[in-house]
């Protein structure tokens, strides 16, 4: 198969070079010369743990590639993939698809051949009819089908999630789209991820309902949190005790400092619009997107409590940060819980440190005011509290006694639940955990 990904970010890179080490032949496009320029070179613009080494495999067999020349990637092309950004609007929430737009007039103006366009952005209900009207409207005599195809990939763990996905999602009425489905995902589902063929519309919806469905376990564990801090229970065992309900499943139920990156938090507030806009609110997301905005400002109060506030006057303290990014193995700092952290500390007058294994130069762009590190003693040096912001695995097993040494007073506040308590406190350290 030729199959052509046009954007070359997280999802349309990590999707073209697994289709390419499928077999299939692969091009990836990208407006962005620098982009291609550097991906050409063999260096990625994003930090996803075995994508550089995937890239080189598959570049070096002839089965990848890169250009910044939409028109000649599109001709010819059994499959062309929409993988560009849909940021959340500024103001009002609502997905903003002028990227897809703009990709679907070139694409329009590109094609020569029967064709199977393919959203994989994740894109409102409806905007597949709408990338079809352009489609048509500007090249009226081609053979043409619109398929939607969401990705469920975690970052981190994006080409797991891609070769061994628990479904595979295909929305389209027109059969012989179904099939060109079928032979691009053929390796996968000879390996037995099955494929759910359903409506178009339906399909767009899939991927809003899954994520929101997501966030709200995650935000439904982070409440239970909060009770069993209060009535003294544990939270760690409340989620294994719920989770081992096959109906329940025990994934996605570790209580912390909220959920940030580049799905959830734009995709339920755009699944909101979409149900303002259809006059059928989903009034548990809306409470899911509060109760999660407010939760991640609430970490900044926990910390501060840990360092005496309100009875001790906390200004002039200094906080070490421990992972910065929204979660382990990614660079993304995009809707982070440190960054509101980060924002509440500083207004009570705290200093902070912080350090990061991947995320240092995306969190200076939006946290320029806080002292970077090389390590985690380094970061912990002077400072009256460390916070494990995220779980990254060098965080896992922190030399406690070095920690102690370098700090003026032992707290730790773990937001991600990684430390034993009683291995905490003995090694001499106040310990602070979510839900426990
Ligand atoms: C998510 C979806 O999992 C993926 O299917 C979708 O396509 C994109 O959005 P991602 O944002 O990369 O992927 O990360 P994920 O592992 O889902 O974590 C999202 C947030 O939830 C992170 O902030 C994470 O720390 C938090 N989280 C996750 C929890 O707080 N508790 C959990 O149990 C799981």
């Amino acid at each position: 198969m030729r199959i052509t990904m046009i954007g070359s970010g997280y999802v349309g890179l990590v999707s073209g070079a697994c289709f390419s080490d499928f077999g299939h032949d692969v091009v990836c496009v990208d407006k962005d010369e620098t982009k291609i320029a550097a991906l050409e070179a063999g260096r990625m613009p994003i930090f996803e743990p075995g994508l550089e080494q995937l890239v080189a495999t598959n570049v070096a067999a002839g089965r990848l590639r890169f250009t910044t020349d939409l028109a000649g990637a599109v001709a010819g092309a059994d499959a062309v993939f929409i993988a560009v950004g849909t940021p959340s609007r500024r103001g009002d929430g609502h997905a903003d698809l002028s990227y897809v737009f703009a990709a679907t007039e070139e694409i329009a103006d590109a094609m020569t051949g029967p064709a199977v366009v393919v959203t994989k952005s994740t894109v409102p209900v409806g905007t597949g009819d709408r990338v079809e009207a352009i489609l048509r409207e500007r090249s009226p005599d081609l053979d043409l089908a619109v398929v939607s195809n969401p990705e469920f990939l975690r970052e981190g763990a994006a080409i797991g999630d891609f070769k061994r996905p628990d479904r595979i999602v295909i929305g389209t009425e027109d059969e012989r789209a179904r099939e060109v489905m079928r032979a691009v995902y053929r390796p996968l589902y000879l390996g037995e991820s099955p494929l759910v063929f359903t409506g178009r519309r339906t399909s767009e919806l899939i991927k809003y309902a899954a994520n929101a469905f997501l966030a709200t376990k995650i935000t439904f564990i982070n409440e239970i949190a909060d009770l069993c801090e209060a009535v003294g229970a544990d939270v760690q065992d409340v989620a294994r005790g719920i989770g081992l309900d096959n109906r329940i499943g025990k994934k996605f139920l570790h209580a912390g400092p909220g959920y940030g990156g580049s799905c959830f938090p734009k995709d339920t507030l755009a699944l909101l619009k979409t149900a303002e806009d259809y006059e059928t609110p989903i009034q548990i997301v809306e409470a899911v997107v509060k109760v999660n905005d407010s939760r991640k400002r609430a970490m900044g109060r926990k910390v501060l409590h840990a360092l005496g506030a309100p009875d001790a006057d906390v200004r002039g303290k200094t906080v070490a940060l421990l992972g910065l990014t929204f979660k382990p193995n990614t660079d993304d700092m995009r809707d982070a819980p440190s960054i509101a952290i980060a924002t509440a500390l500083g207004d009570a007058g705290v200093a902070v440190r912080g350090y990061d294994p991947e995320g240092i130069e995306s969190a200076k762009e939006v946290m320029p005011d806080i002292t970077y590190c090389r390590d985690a003693y380094e970061a912990a040096t002077g400072a009256d509290a460390v916070v494990i912001v995220t779980e990254w695995d060098a965080f896992r097993a922190l030399d406690l006694t070095r920690l102690k040494q370098v700090m003026t007073a032992p707290v730790m506040v773990d937001l991600r639940n990684v430390y034993r308590r009683d291995i905490v406190e003995a090694a001499g350290f106040a310990y602070t955990a979510v839900g426990r």
